[in-house]
């Protein structure tokens, strides 16, 4: 039995069709759940940031079998960022990338166009797509660098990455801006609608050790799936930093695709800092046309103010509806 909620985002999303970019990755893996449940999934790229590309890329393999979903293509990305030298984040993911559950090899195998061009030739293909971007933006920047033309064939990305308010990689940077940000940087300023998941709002999906104990009661293959890949998580994450639970960063991305109400945002301009000392990584987000108090104070009214600095190319998700977010995340789980 597929949930209410979901039909109702299987008729308004039915004809809207989606590539996943990721590098699962526990947080990506439960992305990829929630939207291949609601969305139709062309394709899923892999990027190299939790883990290195073939790590991230067979994950996703494995993601896709634990679905029955192996008509999925996958197609495997960049292990190297534009510029910098790869970092990866073993002390959360693990060595595999998702450790936790204990899965075989895939059977099934990735396939040979590698991501870059599968994205050019999809957007090319079927003229207007949107993509979830739930890692460095490495592959969308070179898919752009290969046929920009392919900008205007991209309805909407909705991409986990940045904040409105201080990083976790570094004080001003969140990681998957910061694994790449000349790949960042290409995408912003690429004019392609954005819907930015930045960890301001992304740390309003914290679940704790009690929270999950819910996959457990649904007790179906895939809820014991992210039972064992939050348990791994919030343990990774709490000997990492010291924080009781874990975020689901990137299934807020995803359920932004699937229902565009569950998160109030603002436009504004964002941009990618390259060269700052401290604050490389950055995705510098321009509040000034608010008030200049409190920008979640705004989220009811949009401000009279003249509008500062430069127009804006994204809209910066800045409140979660917690509630109605974990309903379809656990309704969506249990419909497998
Ligand atoms: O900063 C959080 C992001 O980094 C998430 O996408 C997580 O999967 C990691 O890639
Ligand atoms: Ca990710």
């Amino acid at each position: 039995m597929v949930p209410q909620h979901a039909n109702i985002e299987i008729k308004e999303h039915g004809m809207r069709k989606f590539i996943i970019d990721c590098d699962p990755g526990h947080d990506d893996a439960i992305a990829i759940i929630l939207a291949a449940k609601h969305l139709d999934i062309l394709g899923i790229t892999t990027v190299a940031g939790n883990q290195t590309i073939e790590k991230v890329t067979t994950n996703a393999l494995k993601i896709l079998e634990v679905l029955q979903l192996p008509h999925i293509p996958v197609h495997p990305g960049s292990n190297n960022p534009w510029i910098q030298k790869l970092e990866i984040a073993p002390q959360f993911h693990g060595t595999t990338g998702l450790d936790g559950p204990v899965l075989p090899a895939p059977a099934i195998q990735p396939q040979k166009t590698c991501a870059a061009q599968f994205i050019a030739e999809t957007v090319k293909k079927h003229k207007r797509i949107s993509i979830i971007a739930t890692g460095a933006l490495t592959n969308l920047a070179t898919a752009l660098q290969l046929e920009p033309s392919i900008s205007n064939g991209i309805e909407e990305i909705f991409m986990m990455g940045g904040s409105a308010t201080f990083g976790n990689w570094t004080p001003a940077a969140e990681f998957n801006i910061y694994v790449d940000p000349e790949a960042a940087h290409k995408v912003f300023n690429s004019g392609i609608p954005i819907k930015m998941c930045g960890l301001n709002l992304t740390r309003q999906s914290y679940v704790s050790r009690k929270d999950i104990e819910i996959l457990r009661e649904i007790n179906n293959k895939v809820s014991l799936f992210c039972y064992d890949l939050l348990d791994f998580f919030i343990g990774s994450t709490q000997k990492s930093v010291n924080l009781p639970g874990g975020n689901l960063h990137d299934v807020c991305a995803a359920a932004w695709a699937v229902d565009k109400t569950l998160i109030k945002s603002m436009d504004m301009h964002v941009q990618i800092e390259l060269n700052g000392k401290y604050t490389r990584g950055m995705a510098v987000c321009d509040h000034r046309h608010l008030r200049g108090t409190d920008p979640e104070n705004d989220l009811d009214h949009q401000t009279s103010m003249p509008r500062r600095g430069q127009a804006p190319n994204c809209a910066v998700g800045l409140e979660l509806d917690v509630e109605a977010f974990f309903s379809l995340l656990y309704d969506t789980i249990r419909s497998y």
